[in-house]
């Protein structure tokens, strides 16, 4: 052993030596000031030190709703190398193992034609809003039993935040960010939620969909929750007319005009239901007794079959509110005299 190799091994000792003193006092730094409380404190020291893993039974679904306006968009790019080893990303990229992601935010549950996905997923109703991915990618078994995606999850929030928030920017046109209401409700969710016990899983989830209905994106959403009085308030009676176009194939809406198919349609908003005499209603409408309030039309409109059984309007409805909004201030310009908004 010449003088040399000698000094590499002092130097490797002496090194070994110093690596450890170093995590000692790292550990101890970190653990030390926590000593008196439950053993969760022991995760940043682990992490820092690169060994014990924190029990995965003990992580919690926290909402990452009030982190994505913050999110750090490279920390997210750099934990999707773990995705990479199934999903590509950029626009037209090839399925691997997993489906292409581009645009996955704000998509539907199968948002890339031509990929093989379980049932888990394609049946699945509703959108890749931000608090479903969020749960997904916290356990994506737990969000849709029987996927293919064999992932443990992101057990950090701040993780699941910052790639969620890079996944959005993916996209043609990436959905918006949650508003300051959807940040509040997830924020009320989550004080309200009760600390982790019997089943914390499940009730978090639970309380954050709500929010995440909120969150989902921008104005689609928001006229969904949007009560009916301020989306009449925002509609516009000029793309109603445009969507009563449908509606003209039965229904004559000019002032002393015939009816067709369907009874005349002047001056209906506030009529009473079934308001012409010279037309042969259903039992069904005919039934109804009441007036056509905005409300009132507003359900019909949703699905004619649903609000009166057996009507003889076969129209299939409007399931959108912003245009059911839009045509019923298209109606009530039909009118000598408008009834004022709700
Ligand atoms: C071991 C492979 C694998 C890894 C790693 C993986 N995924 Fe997946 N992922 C899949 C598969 C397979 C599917 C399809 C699941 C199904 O059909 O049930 C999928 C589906 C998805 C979907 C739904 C896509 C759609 O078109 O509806 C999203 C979103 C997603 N993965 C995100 C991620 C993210 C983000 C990561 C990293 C944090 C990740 N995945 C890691 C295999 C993987
Ligand atoms: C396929 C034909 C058809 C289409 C399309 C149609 N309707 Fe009708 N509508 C009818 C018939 C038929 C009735 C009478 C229903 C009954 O007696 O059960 C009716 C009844 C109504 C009534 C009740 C009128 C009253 O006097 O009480 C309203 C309001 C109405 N339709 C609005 C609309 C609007 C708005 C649209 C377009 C969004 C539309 N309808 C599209 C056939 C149609």
């Amino acid at each position: 052993m010449n003088s040399f190799e000698l000094n590499k091994m002092i130097g490797a000792i002496l090194l070994g030596g110093f690596v450890l003193l170093l995590s000692s006092i790292l550990a101890g730094k970190l653990v030390v000031p926590h000593k008196s409380e439950s053993p969760a404190v022991a995760v940043p020291a682990g992490e820092a030190g690169g060994q014990a893993t924190a029990p995965a039974a003990e992580a919690k679904l926290e909402s990452v709703i009030p982190l994505l306006a913050t999110a750090d968009l490279a920390a997210g790019a750099a934990t999707f190398k773990k995705c990479a080893a199934c999903h590509t990303i950029e626009k037209g990229g090839p399925n691997k193992i997993g489906p292409n992601l581009w645009g996955v935010v704000g998509g539907p549950h199968d948002h890339m034609p031509g990929f093989a996905y379980s049932d888990a997923l394609k049946g699945k109703p509703g959108t890749w809003d931000y608090e479903g991915l969020n749960t997904w990618l916290f356990s994506p078994k737990a969000y849709a039993p029987g996927t293919k995606m064999s992932f443990a999850g992101l057990k950090s929030v701040k993780d699941r935040a910052d790639v969620i928030a890079w996944l959005r920017t993916q996209a043609d046109t990436p959905v918006p960010l949650p508003d300051a209401a959807a940040v509040e409700a997830a924020k009320a969710a989550a004080a309200a939620a009760p600390a982790p016990a019997a089943q914390p899983e499940a009730t978090t989830t639970a309380a954050t969909t709500g929010a995440a209905a909120t969150a989902a994106a921008g104005t689609q959403t928001a006229a969904a929750t949007a009560a009916l009085p301020d989306l009449l308030k925002a509609a516009d009676p000029a793309a109603g007319e445009k969507i009563a176009a449908k509606c003209k194939a039965c229904h004559d809406l000019s002032k002393g005009g015939p009816n067709k198919i369907g009874p005349n349609l002047w001056d209906i908003v506030g009529a009473k239901q079934a308001h012409l005499d010279n037309f042969n209603y259903s039992d069904a409408v005919k039934g109804l007794g009441g007036q056509w309030t905005y409300e009132n039309l507003n359900k019909f409109l949703t699905k004619p079959k649903d609000y009166a059984p057996g009507t003889k309007m076969t129209f299939p409805g409007l399931p959108k509110p912003e245009d059911r909004a839009a045509v019923i201030a298209y109606l009530r310009s039909l009118s000598d005299s408008p009834k004022p908004l709700p």
